[in-house]
């Protein structure tokens, strides 16, 4: 089987600079989805019609191999049109071609391979080739789908689409999903004679279903499993629902495989995320692009984790953000905190209650619990960075590293101005301002001296 997947269309009713194939579900274009059902088929020659906005779409298989792309001249052609766009991918093939459309994002790959084996029993069975054979389902509002009109056996006599349809035919609730699997021999003798439409101009696939049946040969149906496996995406709320199906599939796997996730309703997770397993997600948290939670791992409500990794055991406490960093095992982040830009946080550390840690490798058992800012600074392990402690990092021109080492103490409400190094074992009296290197083992103390007035508080307030 060879695969053609429609994707020339300039998707009109998402009223939209961008081509619809490129509207993105869970932060990937809804054809990368239609391309990931391919895979999972294994078929292995695949063509791709494009035509608004073609070099945008070709990008969406960046580094896949084997694809070939057609250029379909006129995107409001039709569906014909774009088949006919990839003729020279097709018209020698004994066989049968699926194509699909761009826009049905849902489809499974497991669907597609069922109707390729409904093909096999019905040759088997019947003794007879099927010419077509369509991916269908019963919808109680079918508006919008192209209708499937069947003969008294059950075989498929045409697809008349919504404009064209007679009051009767729009009762008909079986409607065309846009997957289709033709004997290749049989769609060329008739796609050449398929007439424009009266309505739009456009040549529609669908009528190509009639003409072979006119010719006598027998396209059937195929119900799919699940009703939304043959939505079309066509407008943006169709494309939120889209959305919602294949978020609720990915958190419904990921629970099956022994992750608990509190809420699911409220929880977004995308596709190329990992979890190792009894991971605890609670309500309201986003895990996007490549993040990787270890086992046991525990997010905290309202969270977002992106691009990072959590090794085994991490705690994210509620409403942490972590972009671009990894969290070493056991370590404990938040309420509130803000990791990012490739941060690293060590073993068995605690970076709390809005804490902003940027750029910088955090040692083991850190401690910086409260209201801090850690920006482009290498610090030791088991040093402890105190409340409202600034490590100034920018000089109004440029950043500048701190490098701090082991068993260091910062006392409170310190600013460390960078470039400094702080040596293992120095003690940082708190509130003071730090602009020079401090040797290990010495304690530091820069700010004014106290100096109290006996009895002069009174003397003011009185
Ligand atoms: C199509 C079917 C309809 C079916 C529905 C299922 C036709 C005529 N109608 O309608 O029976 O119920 O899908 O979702 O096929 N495209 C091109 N070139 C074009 C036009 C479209 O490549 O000239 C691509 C689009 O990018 C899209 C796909 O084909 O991915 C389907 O086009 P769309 O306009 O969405 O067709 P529907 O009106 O949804
Ligand atoms: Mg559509």
């Amino acid at each position: 089987m060879r695969a053609l997947i429609l994707a020339a269309g300039l998707g009109t009713r998402f009223k939209s600079e961008r081509a619809k194939v490129l509207h993105t579900i869970m932060n990937k274009p809804m054809l990368w989805y239609v391309y990931q059902t391919i895979k999972g088929i294994n078929i292995k020659e695949v063509a791709v019609v494009v035509g608004h906005q073609s070099e945008e779409v070709k990008k969406v298989f960046e580094g896949e191999e084997g694809l070939l792309f057609f250029h379909q001249k006129n995107p409001k052609g039709g569906t014909a049109d774009a088949v006919l766009s990839a003729i020279d991918f097709w018209r020698d093939y004994q066989g049968y071609l699926l194509v699909i459309n761009g826009d049905t994002p849902l489809v499974k790959a497991q669907t597609i391979k069922n109707m390729q084996r409904y093909i096999h029993l019905v040759e088997e069975y019947e003794g007879v080739r099927l010419s077509a054979l369509l991916l269908s389902s019963f919808f109680p509002d079918p508006t919008g789908y192209g209708r499937i009109v069947k003969d008294p056996k059950g075989n498929v006599v045409k697809i008349v689409e919504e404009k064209d349809a007679t009051p009767e035919e729009k009762q008909i609730k079986e409607i065309n999903g846009g997957v289709y699997l033709f004997y290749c021999h049989h769609l060329l003798e008739v796609i050449f004679s398929i007439p424009p439409s009266q309505a739009s101009g456009e040549l529609y696939l669908t009528e190509a279903i009639g003409l072979m049946s006119k010719k006598g040969y027998l396209i059937r149906s195929f119900m799919a499993e699940e009703q939304a496996e043959v939505m079309g995406v066509n407008n943006r709320w169709e494309l939120s629902i889209a959305e919602n199906v294949i978020r609720l599939r990915i958190l419904e796997k990921l629970s099956k495989e022994g992750n608990t996730i509190h809420q699911p309703e409220t929880v977004w997770i995308e596709p190329s995320v990992v979890l190792e397993g009894d991971v605890e997600i609670e309500p309201g948290v986003a895990i996007t692009k490549n993040s990787v939670l270890g086992r046991g791992v525990r997010v905290g409500r309202g969270s977002v984790v992106e691009n990072s990794v959590l090794e085994e055991g991490v705690i994210v406490e509620p409403y942490s953000i972590i972009r671009d960093s990894k969290v070493k095992k056991g370590a404990i982040v938040g309420p509130f905190a803000h990791l990012r830009n490739q941060s690293v946080i060590g073993e068995g550390s605690h970076i709390g209650n809005f804490v902003e840690v940027k750029a910088s490798s955090v040692g083991k058992k850190v401690n910086a619990k409260h209201l801090a800012y850690i920006g482009d600074a290498l610090i030791g392990d088991r040093t402890n960075v105190g409340a409202g402690v600034v490590f100034a990092n920018y000089d109004g021109k440029r950043k500048h590293q701190s490098h701090v080492g082991e068993n260091v103490f910062i006392g409170s409400n310190s600013l460390i101005i960078a470039p400094i190094q702080l040596g293992s074992y120095s003690y940082i009296a708190g509130g003071s301002v730090i602009n020079k290197n401090v040797e290990e083992g010495d304690l530091a103390i820069a700010r004014a001296e106290m100096k109290v007035l006996k009895g002069k508080g009174k003397e003011k307030l009185t």
